[in-house]
């Protein structure tokens, strides 16, 4: 092996820099030439990649966003230009190639893998919704962002006895809304997948003013619905001066936690060691705090439902 390709893919995450570091850095300390994409898969057709070294990949650890910059390839859903890509991949002497997105970036690593080329995915999205793994790359970080502005609503809605409602990311997945909405004490968690109707909500609400509490935040998921009707429905039928706050691609952002690079770290230094023992068409996963590797078109079939044992505990204590 001489040759390989990194390149990040589909909404950025904070961590992604750690994990092309830590592709880079193995890579080299193996004796190989790592290169670096520039826009994805875009990067890839259009031959725009920078050549890699210890230098490339310095004092980026600590930052968000992703030196490789990011993009989603439309180009990828059609079969002619994922032979184009394999073919420049050839051109350019590729041996392998290691990805760092989520699902629809996998799905191009299959497409890829099927060709030839052998590809590695690593899971990077801050929604957390990819089946394959517990956790993914700039997923704790999003959390810890939501955990400090909702912090900040929680202090202003106290002073003025207001409901807030809080709309956070993760695509069709609630993850980020169940974990965040425990962390910060909230009433109601509203996802996708538990799609509490606005009356139940409405309910609930009543109920806990009733046992005493004068502030409430309710975090949405952006899957269900318009967080400014909502707050207005809550206002409208329970009297509460309602706001509504769309966190919004602040969550993209930041410096990533430690948790985040440490992951990122071990998942990119394990795609290249994949690599390097001739595997393809592999994802790398984190299962109960260990690594391990899963088939693609395996891992694109499996399932994440939400935790209903946490929602459950939530929703007793939520009071
Ligand atoms: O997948 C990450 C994510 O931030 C989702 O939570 C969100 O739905 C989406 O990307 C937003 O995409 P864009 O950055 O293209 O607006």
């Amino acid at each position: 092996m001489k040759k390989i390709g990194v390149l990040t893919s589909g909404g950025d995450a904070p961590g992604m820099n750690a994990a092309i570091r830590a592709v880079v850095k193995t890579a080299i300390a193996n004796g190989i030439q790592p290169i670096g994409f520039i826009k994805g898969y875009n990067g890839i057709l259009e031959k725009n990649y920078h050549v890699m070294d210890r230098e490339s990949v310095s004092g980026i650890i600590h930052s968000g966003g992703t030196i490789l910059k990011t993009a989603r390839c439309m180009e990828f859903y059609e079969a002619s230009y994922r032979e184009k890509a394999f073919h420049n991949a050839k051109e350019i002497g590729l041996d392998g190639l290691v990805v760092i997105g989520g699902d629809g970036s996998y799905r191009g690593a299959g497409y890829l893998s099927e060709l030839g080329l052998p590809c590695i995915g690593v899971p990077g999205t801050i929604d957390n919704d990819i089946a394959s793994t517990e956790y993914t790359i700039g997923y704790d970080t999003a959390m810890n962002t939501v955990v400090e502005c909702v912090d900040k609503l929680n202090d202003t809605c106290q002073s003025h006895e207001r409901c807030s409602v809080v709309e956070v990311m993760g695509r069709h997945a609630g993850h980020i809304a169940l974990n965040t909405g425990i962390a910060t004490g909230a009433v109601q968690i509203i996802t996708e997948e538990i799609p509490t109707p606005i009356d139940d909500v409405v309910e609930n609400v009543k109920k806990i003013r009733e046992s005493g509490k004068d502030h409430f935040i309710v975090i949405v998921s952006e899957g269900y619905g318009n967080p400014v009707e909502i707050a207005t429905q809550i206002q409208e039928k329970t009297g509460i001066d309602s706001r509504a706050t769309i966190l919004g691609h602040v969550q993209r952002g930041g410096n990533p936690t430690l948790k985040d690079r440490v992951n990122a770290t071990r998942m990119g230094y394990y795609a290249v060691k994949l690599l390097e023992e001739g595997k393809t068409n592999r994802v790398v996963a984190l299962q109960q705090g260990n690594l391990v590797d899963y088939d693609i078109q395996e891992a694109l079939k499996m399932k994440k439902p939400l935790d209903m044992d946490l929602y459950n505990m939530m929703m007793e204590i939520s009071f």
